[in-house]
């Protein structure tokens, strides 16, 4: 069996030149504008007006909120409150569709927009900001992945769900981290060969959990990819009682730590489920809203991103998510603005790979053996 293997490599904050635009392999991106878009917080009166404004559209309007956890708690609590979901990626996508409503509004990240309009196409999907976007999306451009694609005619594609639409019409299977482990690991069962992509290190996590034969794109998360292992070690030892619950897109060495490693509703049940009073949390801030509120006894710390390699773009705390506000929320209602749209060519191959991950997963629930599924699904 071969290893893993790296075969691209992704920049983050550097500019991209134009002198280089042209022949740009790896995609690059910048944090700064998102940051200067990060909307100012409305002041007590006027946050209320803006979410009675908000009740009364989606009423009006026939809406559904979709909030991912990383958003502001607002836009996770108004979503609950009006009989929408915050959840992970896997679910916004699953409620979505499902939903009766004729306008999803998702608060997320772009692609979280794209798989639901991609689900459902005679839905009207709007965001607050189209320009949402996300470092592992950024990092892997379509044509770029087509071709590393190419290069690899006898791999099993599985690409995670961070990705755009062009990026998932190009793969056999789509993933979550809610259940990437699952599905890679009922396709190695079934003598498939991986190609990966994009984040490298939820594919390692994947390829060391699974023992899988990957090839991988080198993307990350510019959030997960800041949490430090040596400086966790050191939080770990002033708490010595507390319980590490890590996300996956975090590096190898902090996921080593881990007392649960999952997504973000997978970290949330560990939090609940697990019989301790202190957690530290090496995951995206914005997680803490629904991790206090569910567990009124226990204390949350947030894993460190500090110490003496830090860069901070992020702090743990998603530029993109945080571009999400609730006036933008407001105006996009009352304007049906920020609409997305996906090329309907594209829209119906890029469905193939999310169908086979929402039965497989559904499949799953009900208790139906992985490996098994693979086949009947249809892998590839
Ligand atoms: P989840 O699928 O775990 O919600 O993760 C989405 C994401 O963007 C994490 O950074
Ligand atoms: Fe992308 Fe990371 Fe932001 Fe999630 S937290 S949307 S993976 S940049």
């Amino acid at each position: 069996m071969t290893t893993s293997a790296l075969l691209k490599t992704v920049d983050y904050e550097q500019p991209l030149r134009a002198a280089d635009a042209p022949q740009a392999v790896n995609a690059v991106c910048t944090t700064k504008h998102a940051w200067a878009r990060v909307p100012q917080e409305p002041s007590p009166t006027e946050r209320a007006a803006l979410k009675d404004k908000i009740r009364r559209l989606l009423k009006e309007k026939n809406a559904v909120m979709v909030s991912h956890f990383y958003v502001h708690p607002d836009l996770q609590d108004l979503a609950e409150e009006t009989g929408g979901i915050v959840s992970d990626s896997l679910e916004m996508a699953r409620f979505g569709r499902d939903h009766a409503a004729s306008t999803l509004v998702v608060s997320g990240v772009r692609f979280m927009g794209e798989t639901s309009k991609i689900l459902s196409p005679h839905k009207r999907v709007l965001m607050p900001d189209l320009d949402a976007t996300c470092s592992l999306d950024l990092g892997c451009p379509a044509d770029d992945f087509s071709a590393f694609c190419d290069a690899h005619p006898d791999r099993t594609v599985v690409v995670y769900a961070n990705t755009s639409a062009a990026v998932k019409a190009r793969a056999d299977w789509l993933v979550t981290s809610s259940c990437a482990l699952e599905i890679v690991r009922a396709l190695k069962d079934q003598g498939h060969k991986i190609l990966w992509a994009p984040d490298r290190h939820l594919g390692g996590y994947i390829q060391r959990e699974t023992g899988a034969d990957m090839v991988m794109w080198g993307g990350s998360c510019i959030v997960h990819d800041e949490f430090k292992g040596f400086e966790l070690e050191a939080l770990m030892q002033e708490h010595p009682g507390a319980k590490v619950l890590v996300h996956p897109e975090s590096p190898a060495a902090v996921v080593a730590l881990a007392d649960a490693v999952g997504s973000t509703s997978g970290i949330l049940k560990a939090a609940r489920e697990m019989d301790a009073k202190e957690f530290i949390v090496a995951t995206d801030n914005g997680m803490m809203h629904k991790l206090r509120a569910l567990n009124p006894g226990k204390t949350f710390i947030e894993a460190p991103t500090a110490g003496n390699s830090a860069t901070c773009k992020s702090c743990a705390h998603c530029p993109w998510m945080a571009m999400n506000g609730l006036a933008d929320v407001a105006r996009m209602l009352e304007s049906g603005a920020n609409e997305i749209h996906v090329d309907p060519a594209l829209r119906v191959r890029a469905r193939v790979p999310i169908d086979r991950m929402l039965a497989f997963t559904a499949a799953l629930k009900n208790g139906q053996v992985p490996g098994s599924l693979v086949a009947h699904i249809g892998a590839a």
